[in-house]
This record gives structure tokens, sequence and C-alpha cells, in this order.
């Protein structure tokens, strides 16, 4: 590990490079490719005993081993394939906040001075915003390119390659795709049929596994199911570090738990402006940590991982508190709306979330992968599964009323 310095210039025969050569022509380039190289990375032998360099030699072996993340289509994408305007598309796929953000963002990206001048690579507007937002002093905090980001980074900083950490699926995959990144085990403690954790089996696993952290989600994605205190407080007391991800703790009754990263040293929280502030493109999340851990992910994190643009946008929302409330009220009675028009269909199966979206079971020989394709095909757009513990489900974002109108009738014209 570490830097290596090169103190003599004429032991380095091919690293620096010269501007003063004279151009290669593509054949002599395509010789060089073949030229014997000093290491052995990246080199193939072939039959002629000649060495032949592919690129995919230089990337680590856990990452040639890797899975790409699926994400979901990108509007315009999406558009062009379905045939229609993105306006017209119903968007209930992802988990974003139709209302988007409050009229102060668009002011202040309209007016934004400074586009030309990197960042403040401490985001100190924002984090002074959101210790006044949350009640946690502005050292506990720390900004990032989204939740995302900093699940990354944490992880960068906390796991050595073959250091294992505890996953509670059906749960947000990133945990799970971004531990495979940083060449990290995962032990899969799968939630009871309820959704809930099964912290008995959790403990047991800590004990005997000696995992560096666990990846907890309240409200949980897919489901919306949270985690109560008492079983937060007894993993709390497990010798692990617990990363509880909050991405849609505002759609919940319950309080984020952000302040008690000042009681317990083994606890990080993270939120995200995607959800509450309809701000997903723009890409900000942020952490509460215990001061201990903090100062090694300022280390860690990359100088301007928060845009002049993602900065202003996320502190322009926080001026506007009553608008980021009276959109949430109005998602969290939809979903309640959705959640009993939901209930009325005979091959669907919803259940109660605490979140923007709602998990629903697919039965009575309807199938879940047809239903998310139908219903594409009218517009509008849901979250299918088909892995292990939620074949034959899908997940449907809480959108506006007219959204909850359209996929009722939607639904209907499928069966
Ligand atoms: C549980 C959970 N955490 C984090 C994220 C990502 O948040 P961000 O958009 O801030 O990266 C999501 C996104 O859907 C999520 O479901």
């Amino acid at each position: 590990m570490g830097a290596t310095q090169i103190s003599s210039i004429s032991s380095l025969w091919s690293v620096k490079s010269n501007h003063t050569q004279r151009p290669i022509s593509p054949i002599e380039a395509n010789q060089r490719r073949f030229l014997p190289m000093a290491s052995t990375v990246g080199v193939e032998h072939t039959s002629e005993s000649k060495q032949r360099l592919t690129g995919d030699k230089f990337i680590r072996p856990h990452l040639r081993k890797l899975s790409p993340y699926q994400p979901i289509l990108p509007f315009e994408v999406l558009s062009t394939r379905l045939g229609r305007k993105p306006e017209d598309i119903i968007k209930l796929d992802a988990n974003e906040n139709p209302y988007g953000p409050p009229p102060e963002v668009f002011e202040a990206l309209g007016s934004m001075k400074f586009p030309y001048i990197y960042p403040d690579p401490e985001s100190r507007r924002l984090r002074a915003a959101l210790s006044e937002d949350s009640g946690l002093e502005a050292d506990h905090i720390l900004a990032g390119c989204g939740a995302d980001e900093l699940i990354d980074l944490i992880m960068r900083c906390v796991l050595d390659p073959g250091d294992k950490i505890v996953d509670c699926p059906p749960t947000f995959t990133m945990y799970e795709f971004d531990a495979a990144v940083n060449a990290a085990d995962v032990i899969k403690v799968p939630r009871k049929s309820d959704f809930s954790l099964n912290v008995e089996l959790i403990a047991d696993v800590v004990e005997k596994e000696k995992p560096k952290c666990i990846f907890l989600t309240s409200p949980n994605n897919p489901d919306g199911s949270i985690i109560n205190d008492e079983d937060l407080l007894k993993i709390l007391d497990l010798p692990v570090l617990v990363v509880l991800d909050e991405a849609y703790i505002e759609f919940s009754q319950i309080e984020s738990r952000m302040k008690w990263v000042k009681k317990h040293e083994n606890l990080i929280v993270l939120r995200t402006f995607s959800k509450r502030a309809g701000l997903a493109g723009l890409r900000v999340g942020y952490g509460a940590f215990p001061l201990s851990i903090i100062e090694y992910l300022w280390r860690a994190k990359q100088p301007y991982n928060v845009s002049v643009a993602a900065e202003l946008s996320a502190c322009a929302a926080l001026q506007n508190p009553a608008y980021l409330e009276k959109v949430k009220d109005a998602l969290v009675r939809e979903r309640e709306r959705l959640y009993l028009l939901l209930k009325g269909v005979p091959f669907l199966n919803p259940y109660p979330s605490h979140s923007n979206f709602i998990l629903c079971g697919v039965k009575s020989g309807m199938d879940a992968k047809k239903l998310k394709e139908e219903l594409a095909k009218m517009g509008v757009m849901i979250r299918h599964y088909d892995k292990k513990e939620l074949k034959g489900y899908v997940r449907i974002s809480v959108g506006m009323p007219e959204h909850t109108d359209i996929l009722m009738d939607c639904l209907r014209r499928v069966c």
C-alpha cells in the first residue's frame, strides 16, 4: 500500500509522455499494441508466442464478475420507447416525488452566479441549514451526491476486501451492489414474512460471522415497514457499525434518529433530498455521523462531491419548509387512498406502508412482469420484481391523485 516515488527518470522507459515525439501511423500503433510488456498484468499469450493486451485484464478480478446495477430507464429513453411524451407518462416506478421542489429552487438555479467556480468542498451553507432543520450540530453532518454516494463512501472507509456486511433482504439493493464493488462479502439475514427484521438471527450472525457493518432501512424499500426503537436499540448493542438509511423517513410518523449519533458511536443515519424535496435529479443526500467516524469520511470523500447547483437547490428547498410539509402531507394522504383502492383489485395484495410507495403481491393467476408490461403500454410505469424473495411482487410509487385515478383505470383494463 502507499505511494512509490520514482527518483531516477532513466529507469522509466514508457511512463512519461513526450509531446515532441513524431506522430505514429495507425499500423505502427497497432504493432505497438502487441509489444511485450514489462509486467504480466493485462497480457495474454497468443499461439505465435506474442503477448496480446486486452483492457479488461487491468480490471480488478472481483469487478470482472460484478453484475451491473439495474437502474430505471431515463425519462427521455422511456418516452422514445413508449412513443409518448414524458409528460404523458405516469412514472410510479422509482419513488420520485412528482410534486418536485418548491419554487425557491427554480429561482435559485435561474440566478446561479458562480457555476464556473468549484463548489464548497465542505458544503458549509447546506450543512448549516441541515443543522437547523434536524437539530443536530453541523459537525456531525456530511453531504453527498445523493445518499447513494454516502453508502459507497462509508463502505470505502470501513471495509477491507473480504470483510463482511449484513444485509436484510428484501431491501434496497444498493447495499449489496456497493459491497460487491468494494470486494466485501454479504451475509443475508432475510426479513420475516411480515418484512420485520429477524433481530435474533442478526445477533447470532454478528456473533459468529463478525461483520463490520449492517445496513438497515426505515422505512424499508420496497415494503415500507419501519424499525421500532426496541429492535434498533438491540442491534445498536451489538459490536457492529449500524448504517440506518432513512431515505423515506418524512413519510412515516416516526422522527429521524439523526440525533442518536451523539449517543451511539456505532450509528450512521442517512437521508436524502431526492424524496422529501423532489430533487432526485440534482443528487443531494446527507448523513449524520459520530464525530469519531465523520473525520475519516472527510478525508476520503471526493472534494467537490456536491455541485454548486445541488447545494444551491437543497438550501433553497429548506427555505420553504411549509411547501415540503404540504407535499409530504399530500403524498401520505394519497398513499392511504391508493392503499384502499389497491385492496379492491382482485389480483393485488397491497401491504400497509409508511413510505411513498406500496408493495403488492400479485395473485390470482396474474403475472407480475406481465402486469408491469401491460401498464407500461398504457403509459403507467411501475416496478416489478423477479428475484428470489420478491418474485411475483410489484411496487407502486405514490403519485398525485390524478396519477392514482389513471393507474386504477388501467388496472381495470388489464384484468
Ligand atoms: C432506501 C434508499 N436509500 C437511498 C436511496 C438513494 O437516495 P439518493 O437519491 O439520495 O441517492 C434510495 C433511492 O431510491 C432508497 O430507496
